[in-house]
């Protein structure tokens, strides 16, 4: 069992978006951090990224000083009481990695995948000690969206769930523990099932895309942050939930399968904002505007 989570040393595995955010938390914590990347130009500029960030929220700037970028993973690993591994989303790479980590870890060293979806069963089947290992899904950016999802697995020591829940708890996070190693664990299964039903309202002619969205922002969208859908089932009645879904299941999206639209896009290349057109067409103004208003809204529900 590791130590208290106050003293845990933290190595991040991937420098990218998630992993430079992941360590900016943890350090900011009071963690000494440890990160690594097999992409120099991300090792590189990591302090950079991190220093930049704290600057513009406002943070300590001396937690900086706890980050040490490590060129070599068993470097990186080796004195760690915890690590957190944020590289591509991909399962062989993923599998390896841990393979990997568990040779230069001490055996209670635990161990953790910030996989969007993938299950963490999956991940680490590898292992020889399967029951330090879980998932810490976390949400972009890892500075300025609380929740933590705790992903336990057949094999986790529970132990080990409640000694991450606290770390993550003390480092100002909002953990959620996900008691089943489903896909898509809890949040992403609600999230994408709400793109599903989206996607199909486009698909199927009733609106098009920035009506979707625009009905969705000026009306539950507005409550969402502090009034969930279980909640809102209570306050309306079981019994008003009941019939509606009795009326509107049988007519919402089921298929067990990406939308054919969506397949469509993808194939003619419109891929987003990285492409210019996916729903819908995005100038680089109009990208850049987008960005900066989720950026504004997220400072502004910090610590609320
Ligand atoms: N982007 C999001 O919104 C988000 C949210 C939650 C979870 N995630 C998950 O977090 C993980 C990382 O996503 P990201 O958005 O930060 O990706 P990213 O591409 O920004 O970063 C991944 C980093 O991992 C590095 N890397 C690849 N192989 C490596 C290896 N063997 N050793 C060390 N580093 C390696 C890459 O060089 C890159 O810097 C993925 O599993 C993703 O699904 C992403």
């Amino acid at each position: 069992m590791a130590k208290g989570v106050a003293e845990a040393r933290i190595a991040v595995i991937g420098a990218g978006l998630m992993g430079h955010g992941i360590a900016q938390v943890f350090a900011l914590a009071g963690h000494d951090v440890t990160i690594t990347d097999t992409v120099m130009q991300n090792l590189d500029t990591v302090i950079a990224r991190i220093a930049a960030n704290l600057r513009d929220l406002g943070d300590d700037p001396q937690a900086i000083a706890r980050v040490r970028p490590c060129v070599d993973l068993a470097e990186a690993v080796r004195e760690a009481d915890y690590v957190v591994e944020a590289v591509s989303e991909d399962l062989a790479l993923k599998q390896k990695l841990f393979v990997q980590i568990e040779r230069h870890v001490r055996p209670d060293t635990i161990l953790a995948s910030n996989t969007s979806v993938i299950p963490i069963t999956a991940i680490m089947s590898g292992l020889n000690r399967r029951e330090r290992a879980l998932g810490t899904h976390w949400w972009n950016p890892p500075f300025l969206v609380p929740l933590v999802e705790v992903i336990e697995t057949q094999w986790t020591e529970p132990e080990l769930i409640a000694w991450t829940m606290q770390l993550h708890r003390a480092a100002g996070k909002a953990p959620a523990h996900v008691m089943k190693d489903v896909p898509g664990f809890i949040g992403n299964r609600l999230q994408h099932a709400l793109w599903r039903e989206a996607i199909a309202l486009v698909e199927g002619g009733i609106c098009d895309a920035e009506t979707v969205d625009a009905v969705i922002k000026a009306s539950f969208g507005r409550r969402l942050a502090v009034l969930g859908p279980l909640e809102n089932a209570d306050l309306v009645g079981t019994d008003l939930t009941l019939a509606i879904h009795n009326t509107v299941l049988p007519a919402i999206d089921s298929r067990p399968t990406a939308s054919p639209y969506l397949q469509k896009l993808v194939a003619d290349g419109k891929l987003g904002f990285k492409s210019g057109e996916g729903f819908r067409k995005w100038s680089a103004k109009e990208q850049a505007a987008l960005r900066a208003k989720v950026m504004q809204h997220l400072k502004a529900s910090r610590g609320t």
